[in-house]
């Protein structure tokens, strides 16, 4: 019997952490909390294909990444989509056909897994016509964490904390509204040090907290430090925002750092980066950096220091480790 083809399209929009997601807790959840803000030009458009079977097998016929076939990510998101509908039950079965493009070069310390999985949820939302937005985050949460905070636009907090009425461990929250409107056009220059893939992937990553010495630690000053955003993201950016951003990515790769086996991401210019970065506080430029977990250094600011930052560009401000940079990509909150 003929099946029915659908053809549609679905996109998701990167994240950077603020306050960062390391460690799981009893599987696809969270050690602490995270906060973040959707990316307005780093996406994932995500095409596809699909018919109903008769039964109630997924089948991934094709899959194609940038218009070419990639073997590594199909069988990768089989396994995820497997796990995940395994457990549920689901009206009916299907072939689909997926091709897959980002806006963003791979490897560039912009969040492609946050993208790509809330897209993949996003499709499967379409093709089984749930909208809830809450259900969608959690079903991007089990493809991967970071991706339940991409499927609203915006400021998202993933992660139960007694300051937050509605916060929860299963999907993630907008928190537009609590956020002020300065830190909706908060700007995100992304420093590309390195074309090499991470030496270790966030998986392998979340799992060296488990037996880590500072867990307990870490879990206590991400709650703290969300109370702390939380009341700063209230009032126009200052520079304790900035102080607070970089402390806690530094936080972050000292945990990495200090984890057994140990690992160091950052390069000598991720170094050079942040300290030029701190140098731009000084002169009285308001900015701060944040990290991935990664070499690449997110460079924030509010909107109205993008003229004297796009004059440091132009006059080589970063000009003598310039050369060493594959690629610097100026992006901006998804609300501005
Ligand atoms: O979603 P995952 O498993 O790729 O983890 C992402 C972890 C960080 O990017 C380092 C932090 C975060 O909260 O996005």
């Amino acid at each position: 019997m003929a099946m029915d083809l659908f053809n549609k399209q679905v996109s998701a929009p990167s994240n950077i952490a603020i306050l960062k997601y390391w460690g799981k807790s009893n599987g696809q959840f969270s050690l602490n909390p995270s906060l973040s803000f959707t990316l307005k030009h780093s996406k994932t458009f995500l095409d596809f294909t699909y018919e109903k079977r008769q039964d109630k097998e997924i089948i991934i016929q094709d899959f194609l990444f940038n218009g070419f076939a990639k073997e590594s990510f199909k069988s990768k998101i089989e396994q995820k989509i497997k796990k995940y509908f395994n457990q549920r039950d689901i009206p009916f079965g299907c072939n689909i056909k997926i091709n897959t493009s980002n806006t963003f070069p791979h490897s560039s310390g912009i969040a492609s897994s946050a993208s790509s999985m809330a897209a993949l949820a996003k499709m499967f939302s379409m093709i089984y016509d749930t909208h809830d937005v809450h259900q969608q985050s959690s079903m991007a949460r089990e493809f991967s964490g970071s991706a339940c905070r991409s499927i609203q636009e915006g400021w998202c907090l993933w992660g139960e904390t007694q300051d937050v009425l509605d916060s929860s461990q299963e999907h993630a929250i907008l928190m537009n509204s609590s956020v002020h409107p300065d830190f909706h056009s908060l700007q995100d220059w992304i420093f590309v040090c390195s074309d090499q893939a991470k030496a270790v992937s966030s998986s392998d990553g979340h799992q060296l907290m488990n037996q880590h010495p500072f867990k307990d630690a870490r879990v206590k000053n991400a709650h703290e430090r969300l109370s702390h955003f939380l009341q700063l993201l209230e009032v126009t950016p200052s520079n304790t925002f900035f102080d607070l951003c970089e402390q806690e990515a530094l936080e972050l790769h000292a945990l990495m750092m200090t984890s057994t086996p140990s690992v160091l991401l950052m390069e000598p210019e991720s170094l050079l980066l942040i300290k030029k970065i701190s140098k731009l506080r000084q002169r009285g430029i308001m900015c701060g950096f944040t990290l991935d977990a990664g070499s690449s250094v997110h460079l924030l600011f509010p909107k109205n220091q993008l003229p004297i930052l796009k004059n440091l560009l132009d006059e080589e401000y970063f000009g003598t480790i310039k050369k060493d940079y594959i690629e610097i990509i100026q992006d901006e909150c998804s609300l501005c």
